[in-house]
Order: structure tokens, then C-alpha cells, then sequence
């Protein structure tokens, strides 16, 4: 027997038993007659005294050769402390050793093991076994073994299904490219690994499975972020026989039990905006709506005056920064610097000081008298004390470059409350995309959602006004899931490939088993999938999904730990009929 307590185990209570811990050497003090450990594992921290008079010589010799990281064994008897320590669980005691066996010796790691640590992102990630003995990660990943464990429980308890799909398959579009597996049996041949499990969990429903669910891995090779990862964790879900409600009720339950098992939060039905009233409101389709600063669009009380800007412009749209009108001319010259940055992008910002006497002072004071500017106000909601800041251009420009400016406000104003969960359904996306590049439309969400009922006419005439049954689930500013109700008629699926520019034949090569499956009976169905990495992040109160992954990629999509990806060698290469002409 290796141990037979844990180290965060023992009380007051024990004292007297005798007791046998295994772990990590924390820390040792050595004060010559006396040599204090601290043991570490998974579970806590436990204080080990060596004492040249109480421990057998031989043991109190070795004691004094522990290095940190050493793992040991040791044997001993429960003592009371007589300096406790109320900081952590097993302060009142530490163990009289008698025993210790030296497990593994450690070299002297390259950062230290503690919660505040002096190691840097890139040392900690080339090791981050041992990143994984901090409380920090080790924290975060209990966190979010619980999270999938009531996952599980909930969707098993409303009768889900757990099916896994391949991995090693043909390219599912969710909109970026695909990682790729080469075929040794089929000459120059690929699979593509799965951007998600679309069109297994399609075919699950032809084949009556009903509710299904999968938490699984999906991989995507597109630019990173800190809430993106080329393999990520969803929690895939899909339904026969259901409507947008159904889908709506059963995976607002599914968020509110975590709210409520995780976090001990109840909340109350969630909110549903539509895509349209996002962007116009918020400039965004994953708003954060633990704040206001809503956008007020000026164009009817801006326009027509004599400042040109403003007139060429397609739209003029504001937001008030609360308590912001005592910004200094230098803070508000930095925040005008911040918005021309090439993330942002916008050209300029005009502002309006709501002065706390009713009066406004503003940057195109030379166009706009009080009156014109009080109707800014009353169009933004500012308030005496406010600062509105405007900008204008395109419209789907500035929407996104004013909704950065309202992010970077909260954030500024500490209106982004970690603790606070405002969830939110955004609904009727459109079904199709401009891409501006190329001229041609895709799927907003994939080729696979179906068109609103009514609509389907639409596509010939005007696309990008077709509307799709298709949602995502908002939590605090970021896209937790997104799913569709799907098209489940050949015909119509041939239609929809046709609008997305796929041949009759490049359609039957990609999706023909999808559509000969449709014509089997397929039943009517829809689903969604979690983003699982950000639920947990935001759930944990953090939105980089990297410390909630144990063995993460960095920005540049490499493991630094086992040097992935890496050559292959020659004979690999041939193997899989693959010529380097580099
Ligand atoms: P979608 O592409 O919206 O939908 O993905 C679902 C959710 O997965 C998360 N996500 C990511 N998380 C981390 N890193 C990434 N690179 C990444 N990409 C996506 C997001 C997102 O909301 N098959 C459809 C679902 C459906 O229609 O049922 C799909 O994959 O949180």
C-alpha cells in the first residue's frame, strides 16, 4: 500500500494514528536538529517533521537530502502542531516520521510549484507536467471534469444517447480548412479530420437514434485566438422531431443546471434577440449584455448639416461611456488613437462632453449647436456626467468598430463582472453570407441549415435577406454554441448546394451519401453543439480557453512540450506515396 491517507486528509481527529502519505516534496526547511517538509499531492499540502531525536537516524540523514519535486514515501504518527496554520486544511497537524522511502529523486525544476509562480507562458508550457502540480491548472481541469460530468448527467438523464463518431473522415464545412490525414492503403489519397461531427449526427437521426450527444474533439485549422484552438471540445448534441423551441428549452436547461450545480446561480429564462436587433444594437452577434452603452444610430439627427464626414457616410452611430465626460483632452486623444489602430480600424471618433450643468461640449462644435447635440444625447441614452463617442463609414464597419470601443470601455470601467452570467439566444441569423472578396455567398452556419419556412424563394432574388432557423447561445460577450434545425429533403438540400456554387456532380462527390440518406426517411431534425472549452473558461470567470485544456497549443498551433508538428522522414514519406518538393 502505497498511502493510506491523502496529504489534504488529516485532522485534528487523527492525531495519534499512524499514517503512510506518498507525494511531492514541496518544500523542506532545514534547521539542523529539524526538518520540516512539506508533502504534496493532488489533494492538499501536509507538513512532515523530521527530529534528530524522535526519527531514526538513517531516515532524519535522508530527510536532509530531499531535494524540491523528490516524490517519497513516508510512514510516521499524527502529531498537533504547535504553530498551526489556519491557512490551509491540515494546519493543526503534521506527521512524525519514522519511514521514508525516496520514490523518484527530481531534478531541480525550471519554475517553482506554487500558485504564484516565476516561470513564463512558454517555460511553463514546455512543462507543463509539471504546470499541472499548480493549484492554478490543477484547479482548472477538475473544474472542468465537473462541468462535463454534469453535462453527461443532465443530457443521459433527458434520455441522450452518447455515440461516437470517426475521426478519420471526409471534410465537414464549418468555414475553415481542414486538418488532413494521409492514406497509406489508398494511394494519394486523404481523410480530412472532422471541423465537427455534422453529418454523423444527421445520419444518427436517419437512424432513429433521436437525441443524441457526443463530447468530443473537432479540429479546425484556422488563425488562433485566445478562445480558439485547432482541437477544441464540443458538446455535440442533435434531435429528431423537434422544433427551434424544443431546441431552444431543452439546452437553456442544460445551461441552467450548470449555472445552478457549478456556480449555485439561478437564472431566469433567457433573453432571445434577433441577429438583426444585435448588430443594430450592439454591433455584434455575441453581445455582452451585462452592460448597456447600446448603440443610438444618428443618422437622422447628424446628417444634413454642413459636416462632411458625417453626410458621405452610410451610418453615424454613437454610445454613451458612462461618467466618462471628465475624461481629460489627453485621454480622450489616447482613445482616439485606440479606435484608429489597425485591429480597430476607424478613421476617427468624434465625442460629446455631457457636462454636468445640461450643457455639451463637443469635437464638432463648429456644426452642431446645443440643441443638435441634446438630440444625440436623448438618441445614445446619455446621461449628464456621459461621454457618447461616434463614429461613422460603412455600415458593417463601423458597427464592428464601435462595438470594439464598447467592449474596451467595459473592460476600462470594470462593467465586465467575471461573477456576473447574463446569457442570451440570438436567433434568426441569416442564412447566407457575403464574402466580400470573392463576391459569392456562403453558409453562416453550414450548408446543412435550412431556410425559414416561406423563404426558400428568396434565394434566387435577394440571398442575403433569407433567414435561417439557426441560433447561438451568448454568454457574457462570448459564443458558447450555435446549432440549426437542418434541411432533411434531398431536393432541398440540392437547392441549397446549387446557391452555395456547388455543381450537381462536386455535390454528389462531397454530401451524396447525406442526400441518398435523406431519401431513407429521414425525420425532421436539428440540434446544437457547446463550444466545451469556452463554457468552461467563462464558468471558471476566465475567457482564454488555454488554461482549461491540459495540454493546449500555443499561437502558432504548436506543443512546445513534444515538439508537434514535426518532419517526418523519408521512408514515412514514401510509405504514404507523399513527394516533398519544397
Ligand atoms: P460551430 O461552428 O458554431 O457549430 O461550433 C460550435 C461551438 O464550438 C465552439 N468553437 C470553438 N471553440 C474553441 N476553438 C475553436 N477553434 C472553436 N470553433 C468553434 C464555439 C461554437 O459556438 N456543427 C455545428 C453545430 C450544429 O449546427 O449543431 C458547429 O460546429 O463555442
Amino acid at each position: 500500500m502505497y498511502r493510506s491517507h491523502s496529504c489534504g486528509e488529516l485532522r485534528a481527529s487523527h492525531v495519534t494514528q499512524e499514517v503512510t502519505l506518498a507525494g511531492w516534496v514541496q518544500k523542506s526547511r532545514d534547521k539542523g536538529f529539524m526538518i520540516w517538509v512539506d508533502l504534496r499531492d493532488r489533494y492538499g499540502i501536509t507538513q512532515l517533521i523530521f527530529d534528530e531525536e524522535r526519527t531514526p537516524t538513517n531516515v532524519f540523514e535522508t530527510a536532509k537530502t530531499l531535494g524540491r519535486e523528490f516524490v517519497i514515501q513516508v510512514k510516521g504518527e499524527v502529531i498537533e502542531r504547535e504553530a498551526k496554520n489556519s491557512k490551509i486544511p491540515t494546519g493543526d497537524i503534521e506527521i512524525l516520521v519514522k519511514e521514508l522511502t525516496v520514490l523518484n529523486a527530481s531534478l531541480l525544476p525550471p519554475f517553482t510549484i506554487e500558485d504564484e509562480t516565476d516561470g513564463g507562458e512558454d517555460i511553463r508550457m514546455k512543462y507543463r507536467y509539471l504546470d499541472i502540480r499548480r493549484n492554478p491548472v490543477k484547479d482548472s481541469l477538475m473544474f472542468r471534469h465537473k462541468v462535463t460530468m454534469e453535462v453527461r448527467k443532465y443530457l443521459s438523464d433527458q434520455e441522450f444517447i452518447e455515440v461516437e463518431t470517426p475521426y478519420l473522415i471526409k471534410s465537414t464545412p464549418e468555414g475553415a480548412r481542414d486538418f488532413v490525414v494521409p492514406s497509406r492503403m489508398n494511394e494519394g489519397q486523404f481523410y480530412a479530420l472532422p471541423q465537427s461531427p455534422q453529418t454523423f449526427k444527421q445520419l444518427l437521426m436517419v437512424g432513429g437514434m433521436d437525441k443524441y450527444f457526443q463530447i468530443v474533439k473537432c479540429f479546425r485549422d484556422e488563425d488562433l485566438r485566445a478562445d480558439r484552438q485547432p482541437e477544441f471540445t464540443q458538446i455535440d448534441c442533435e434531435m429528431a422531431f423537434v422544433e427551434q423551441e424544443d431546441i431552444l428549452n431543452i439546452f437553456e436547461g442544460l445551461t441552467r443546471h450548470l449555472l445552478k450545480e457549478i456556480k449555485g446561480i439561478d437564472v431566469e429564462k433567457f433573453p432571445r434577440m434577433t441577429f438583426d436587433h444585435a448588430m443594430k444594437t450592439y454591433g455584434n452577434d455575441k453581445p455582452d449584455i451585462r452592460f448597456g452603452m447600446e448603440f443610438g444610430e444618428l443618422n437622422e439627427v447628424a446628417q444634413h448639416k454642413d459636416f462632411k464626414v458625417f453626410n458621405a457616410a452610410e451610418l453615424v452611430v454613437g454610445i454613451a461611456v458612462p461618467g466618462a465626460a471628465s475624461y481629460t483632452r489627453k485621454q480622450i486623444d489616447k482613445l482616439i488613437d485606440w479606435v484608429k489602430r489597425p485591429q480597430v480600424g476607424a478613421l476617427g471618433m468624434v465625442y460629446v462632453k455631457c457636462n454636468e450643468d445640461g450643457t455639451f461640449k463637443s469635437s464638432v462644435d463648429k456644426f452642431y449647436d446645443q440643441e443638435d447635440l441634446a438630440k444625440w444625447a436623448e438618441a445614445t441614452g446619455a446621461k449628464a456626467g456621459d461621454l457618447i463617442c461616434v463614429l461613422s463609414g460603412n455600415t458593417n464597419k463601423v458597427r464592428a468598430q464601435l462595438s470594439a470601443l464598447r467592449m474596451e470601455m467595459a473592460e476600462r470601467l470594470n462593467l465586465r463582472n467575471p461573477a456576473e452570467f447574463a446569457p442570451l439566444w440570438v436567433v434568426d441569423f441569416p442564412l447566407l453570407e457575403l464574402d466580400e472578396e470573392t463576391g459569392h455567398y456562403h453558409a453562416m452556419h453550414h450548408p446543412f441549415t435550412s431556410p425559414k419556412p416561406g423563404q426558400l424563394e428568396m434565394l434566387g432574388t435577394n440571398p442575403g435577406d433569407v433567414k435561417a432557423n439557426a441560433y447561438d447561445l451568448v454568454l457574457n460577450g462570448n459564443e458558447i454554441g450555435g446549432g440549426s434545425i437542418r434541411i432533411h429533403d434531398k431536393e432541398m438540400q440540392a437547392v441549397m448546394f446549387k446557391h452555395l456554387g456547388f455543381t450537381e456532380e462536386e455535390a454528389k462527390a462531397q454530401f451524396g451519401f447525406l442526400m441518398d440518406a435523406f431519401q431513407y426517411g429521414a425525420p425532421p431534425h436539428g440540434g446544437l453543439a457547446f463550444g466545451l472549452d469556452r463554457l468552461v473558461a467563462i464558468l471558471g470567470g476566465q475567457e482564454t480557453i488555454r488554461d482549461f485544456i491540459a495540454f493546449p497549443k500555443n499561437n502558432s498551433g504548436r506543443d512546445v512540450m513534444i515538439d508537434a508538428p514535426a518532419p517526418i522522414d523519408d521512408e514515412q514519406l514514401k510509405e504514404l506515396s507523399i513527394k516533398l518538393d519544397l
